[in-house]
């Protein structure tokens, strides 16, 4: 039995037009015909579960939204196998962290089953718009959820809409990235929102991401906001390193975003001879650890940017510092393929993690 009740659109996109955005995707930029939505009212709860077609929102211009940023979300994506069968990696992960970041905004939380039921039954009936397994095609689903009740006061609103969006998707960093060290800059601070997906930790990285823009690097390492001394992630991933010792070292949980990726990571650790540390690391162990050749390779990692190569650092203070021969690592790429084979279906999923969609 469905949860949301199916409203199929007038006006579908051609199979010619659909094909040609599929086999060259651009993040995030075409939607696919129909999107999931459901509606909250306090007292009622949440209601109006329905699958309708991607079109704009009637908004009131006091949505709460609008005025202080009640808004929450989640990436993960939908992989096609080589039978054509489709499938998900941990969606359960993304359901129980849209609650916490729901949570943590005194939003209403979106029940989990419902959360996957929204993802099972959208992704089914746009099963077309998901890309072949070439490179690292895939469909991105975007759940999210927003404070509509009209109302300028600050406190929590009383109604909410979630939704989930779906979009045809290549690599998102294409390339292996240099990062910044900002020293202008904090992501999160002890008690703030660091490990909450919500719009306002990126909308408050965009200064920052062009300011390592304007030093040629992709992305900006941030370190904490109490003492300026220890890493935390990426804005956009987060951040891990190898050891000379073998080990995969990372930032520990607290103000950082606790990436599935991330998690998925550690625990494939073992099967690549390493050892996994969750554990706080300071910018000079980084500094240090790259110059003496004790860390031997860095990247980051996140849904949108599976595995990306970090190839170097550059910070006003210190300048700018290869990672090793300034290439990929070995272990990363051969890490980021192992967790492409297992999304994809070429490597065996001996964690559990696929589920299968239709
Ligand atoms: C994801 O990796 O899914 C994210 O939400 C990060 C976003 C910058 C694309």
């Amino acid at each position: 039995m469905s949860t949301f009740d199916l409203r199929l659109t007038d006006h579908p996109t051609s199979d010619a037009d659909r094909d040609a955005v599929v086999a060259d995707p651009v993040f995030g930029k075409f939607f696919t015909d129909h999107m999931a939505v459901a509606d909250y009212t306090e007292g009622r709860g949440w209601h109006d579960h329905r699958i309708v077609a991607t079109e704009d929102f009637r908004l009131h211009p006091a949505a709460a939204v609008l005025h202080y940023g009640q808004e929450i979300f989640e990436g993960l994506k939908a992989y096609r196998h080589a039978d054509d069968s489709v499938w998900l990696f941990r969606p359960e992960r993304n359901a129980a962290r849209f609650v916490s970041s729901a949570q943590r905004l005194e939003m209403a939380p979106f029940p989990e089953e419902a959360f996957l039921a929204s993802l099972q039954e959208l992704v089914t009936l746009e099963q077309a718009w998901v890309p072949q397994p070439d490179g690292e095609k895939s469909l991105y689903l975007r759940p999210f959820q927003i404070a509509n009740e009209p109302y300028l006061g600050v406190r929590e609103a009383k109604n909410y809409i979630y939704g989930l969006l779906a979009t045809p998707v290549g690599a998102y960093y294409p390339a292996p990235v240099k990062l910044w060290v900002t020293p202008n800059y904090t992501r999160a601070a002890p008690g703030g929102t660091g490990a909450a997906k919500c719009g306002g930790n990126y909308a408050a990285s965009l200064a920052a991401a062009n300011e390592a823009a304007a030093h040629g690097c992709g992305q900006v390492l941030y370190l904490d906001g109490a003492e300026h001394r220890w890493l935390e992630e990426c804005g956009t991933m987060n951040f891990m390193m190898l050891t000379a010792d073998g080990e995969m070292v990372t930032p520990a949980l607290g103000s950082i975003l606790p990436g599935v990726t991330r998690d998925s990571l550690l625990r494939l650790a073992a099967e690549h001879g390493l050892t996994p540390v969750e554990r706080q690391i300071s910018i000079d162990e980084l500094r240090e650890g790259v110059t003496s050749g004790q860390i031997t390779e860095t990247f980051a990692c996140g849904t949108a940017a599976v595995i990306t190569p970090i190839v170097g650092f550059n910070s006003p203070e210190h300048g700018e510092q290869v990672v090793g021969d300034g290439e990929p690592g070995a272990r990363t790429k051969e890490l980021r393929a192992h967790l492409l084979d297992i999304q994809y279906g070429r490597a065996e999923d001996r964690h559990g993690w696929m589920r299968k969609v239709c």
